[in-house]
């Protein structure tokens, strides 16, 4: 496959989330340029407009017309989340400090996420929970006035903090929080601090103090680093040509990704670079290239979490053993990620297998035939239609229509940037 061309890829779903959480608590009207409109976004629109923020629909091309009141209200109904953990999590964190209950729910794969890791934490502040035994959703929370908080996170994961630097923001309350092994993304300290409210952090803890304030604000958000994995994945199994991909986030708690491509024998430059609401933004120029093996540290992990999957595809093409040292977290996405990974890898040709925590990727050279199991994850799904770009590949995918989760368009995408190759 040849590839050529600029593309941009939808925006980034983790601040288009934010973005939407935070204008729907303002006092006013705010704009959103460059929204994703997945069908994750649409379910953040969709539970914002029942806690009675006035929200224009989400369509490509089209700025977000966001009218807040300052304060959510009690919802009529449960709160439908979709597919989407981020929606669910960050705004636990928000309805704690709001005195009313609502009820969260989501479809059969979020009912399943774990919410303690959540739930303890914003317990501890003082809201109140009406759990599930199995740890799962549908969940109702009670919230109301806030205490301070000082926590140490079980695991590095930016919903969790995110969760509770918006329980203080929204309740006044000063918190720290600590993750254990490496930084996750930290859209929600920039956005934070963009409002004037203290982020700091020192010695691994990330400190907020109140005493910003949330004003009506214009954004562009910037394209999905994780959605560009997919295409800068498909450039580099290519065989000729090169890649550009116009005006990607590239804040480095979410490019751990381009770091290890790099050091697997990728070259990948950035360009144009700027900034916008203290993200930084460049184009990615992405050429072919032969792979050669890698070990992923558990460190690395939390700032390429979303792109594992892609990288394993990319693994069973590098010269020698990849091994991903401790993803157990990949067992509690959208899918069993880390078990698919392999399962699917195998299924594909290729020799993949799951130690303790750790996930070990064999590089082959055969062509890579089989049927992919995604479980509806859309990762899974884009991960596997790029192995499918390789000459010679079959690759059939049981669900490509969960792209749409993240990526709209993502088929049509990967078939222009392959020169009309499917
Ligand atoms: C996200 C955090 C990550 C990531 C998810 C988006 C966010 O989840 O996998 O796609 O926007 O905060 P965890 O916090 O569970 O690692």
């Amino acid at each position: 496959m040849k590839v050529a061309g600029s593309v941009r890829v939808p925006g980034d779903k983790s601040i288009t989330h934010r973005a939407l959480l935070l204008a729907g608590l303002t006092r006013g009207t705010s704009y959103i340029g460059g929204a994703l409109t997945s069908l994750d976004a649409q379910s953040s629109a969709r539970v914002l407009r029942q806690l009675g923020t006035e929200l224009s629909p989400l369509r490509k091309g089209a700025t977000v017309t966001s009218r807040g009141r300052g304060k959510f209200r009690r919802p009529a109904d449960t709160l439908f989340c979709g597919n989407s953990g981020t929606t669910t999590r960050l705004l636990l964190g928000l309805l704690s400090a709001h005195r009313f209950s609502a009820t969260l729910t989501g479809d059969s794969s979020l009912r399943r996420r774990p919410m303690r890791r959540v739930t303890g934490p914003l317990s501890q502040m003082g809201a109140r929970f009406d759990e599930q035994p199995h740890d799962g959703l549908p969940l109702t929370v009670r919230g109301g006035s806030l205490r301070p908080l000082r926590y140490e996170m079980p695991v590095s994961s930016a919903q969790i903090k995110s969760a509770i630097l918006l329980a203080g923001m929204a309740g006044e309350v000063e918190v720290s929080v600590c993750e254990p092994n490496g930084r996750s993304r930290d859209h929600t300290e920039r956005l934070l601090q963009a409002f004037g409210y203290g982020v700091t952090q020192n010695d691994g803890w990330i400190h907020f103090t109140p005493g910003g304030k949330l004003q009506p604000f214009e954004i562009q958000i910037p394209g999905d680093p994780s959605s560009s994995a997919f295409l800068v994945g498909a450039a580099v199994l290519a065989e000729s040509g090169e890649l550009r991909i116009l005006g990607v986030g590239v804040n480095p708690t979410r490019t751990g990704f381009l770091r290890v491509l790099e050091r697997m024998g990728a070259k990948i430059d950035l360009e144009s670079r700027s900034d916008h609401f203290g993200e930084p933004i460049a184009d990615l120029v992405v050429r072919p290239a032969a792979l050669r093996a890698t070990e992923v540290t558990a460190d690395e992990i939390p700032g390429l979490i979303d792109e594992i999957p892609l990288l394993a595809v990319l693994a069973s093409r590098a010269e020698g053993a990849t091994t991903f040292r401790q993803v157990g977290e990949l067992r509690v996405k959208e899918s069993d990620r880390l078990g698919l990974i392999a399962e699917n890898l195998r299924t594909v040709g290729t020799e993949a297998e799951v130690a303790g925590d750790d996930l070990v990727v064999h590089g082959a050279e055969s062509k890579p035939v089989g049927k992919v199991r995604t479980a509806g994850d859309h990762r899974l799904a884009m991960a596997f239609a790029v192995l499918g770009t390789l000459p010679g590949a079959r690759i059939k995918i049981d669900d490509m229509a969960c792209a749409a989760v993240s990526f709209p368009g993502f088929p049509e995408t990967l078939h222009d940037i392959a020169g009309g190759r499917r």
